[in-house]
């Protein structure tokens, strides 16, 4: 079977963020050292993925074609744009990845979303997976924030999109790997009450077909699109980089 493709979503218009969002894209925003962007670019380059597709909007887009170029600096030759029209959710961003896609499985990550440790092992495992999906879950203190799973029997039984009160402390992160199937399951989804093509209704539709595995995430991972998130994830990052050079 072909290998992965990978897929850095980037769109959206990062309100939570706002006044820092005003004059620019939520992804170009720093993470101690580099923007944020570059973190999930590396993230898929150090799991093997070469051939990348970044999704972005809204009135900055171009400034990632001046930021990353051809991709030089991870190793890349090339990097694909596609460019979301609104902000009509995660699986709608994710849509525009069909033609790029061209019938390969994906690793999917979220641009706001930093992992601690390589996550090569969970594509590995996926590389094997015959068919369907797989998430990555993380035993967290705020559940309540992401999507959420339970698990029975060792499968996952539910994922619920920010419940009130969650029935697990296991945060569906944002790293998805999906086979081609993903964008027929895309074609039937509805906008949820927030205006969005879900990214946990995607997964559900995987459940539902029993073909939707998981791994359990080592190290931290935290997403970094609210004030506290970002502050936080600054930390994390700068002492890991600090303990690397020390
Ligand atoms: O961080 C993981 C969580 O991400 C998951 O646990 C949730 O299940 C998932 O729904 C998502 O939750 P958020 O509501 O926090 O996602 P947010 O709207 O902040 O979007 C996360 C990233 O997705 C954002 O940095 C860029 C991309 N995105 C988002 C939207 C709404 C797009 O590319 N286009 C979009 O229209």
């Amino acid at each position: 079977m072909s290998d992965l493709k990978g897929v850095v979503l980037a769109g959206g218009l990062g309100t939570r963020l706002w006044p820092l969002t005003k004059i620019t894209n939520k992804h170009l925003l720093p993470i101690y050292d580099k923007p944020m962007i570059y973190y999930p670019i590396q993230l898929l380059v150090d799991a093997g993925i070469k051939d990348i597709l970044i999704v972005t909007g809204g009135p900055h887009a171009g400034e990632f074609l001046r930021l990353l170029g051809n991709g030089n600096k991870f190793g890349l030759k090339h990097i694909n744009y596609a460019y979301q029209e609104g902000e009509g959710g995660i699986a709608d961003a994710l849509r525009l990845a069909e033609h790029f896609a061209h019938g390969h499985r994906l690793a999917v990550v979220l641009g706001d979303n930093i992992f601690e440790n390589n996550i090569k092992k969970h594509v590995d495992i996926f590389r094997k997976q015959k068919k369907g999906a797989r998430v990555l879950l993380k035993p967290i203190d705020d559940p309540q924030r992401f999507g959420v799973a339970t698990i029975k029997n060792n499968k996952i039984e539910s994922i619920i999109e920010k419940p009130k009160k969650p029935k697990s402390n296991l945060a569906v992160t944002g790293f998805y790997l999906y086979d081609a199937e993903v964008f027929n399951i895309i074609r039937t989804l509805k906008p949820s009450h927030r205006g969005e093509l879900e990214i946990t209704d995607v997964n559900n539709a995987y459940l539902k077909r029993k073909q939707l595995e998981y791994g359990v995430l080592d190290g931290w991972w935290s997403d970094s699109g609210t004030f506290d998130s970002l502050l936080r994830v600054n930390q994390l990052v700068a002492k890991k980089t600090q303990n690397k050079v020390s």
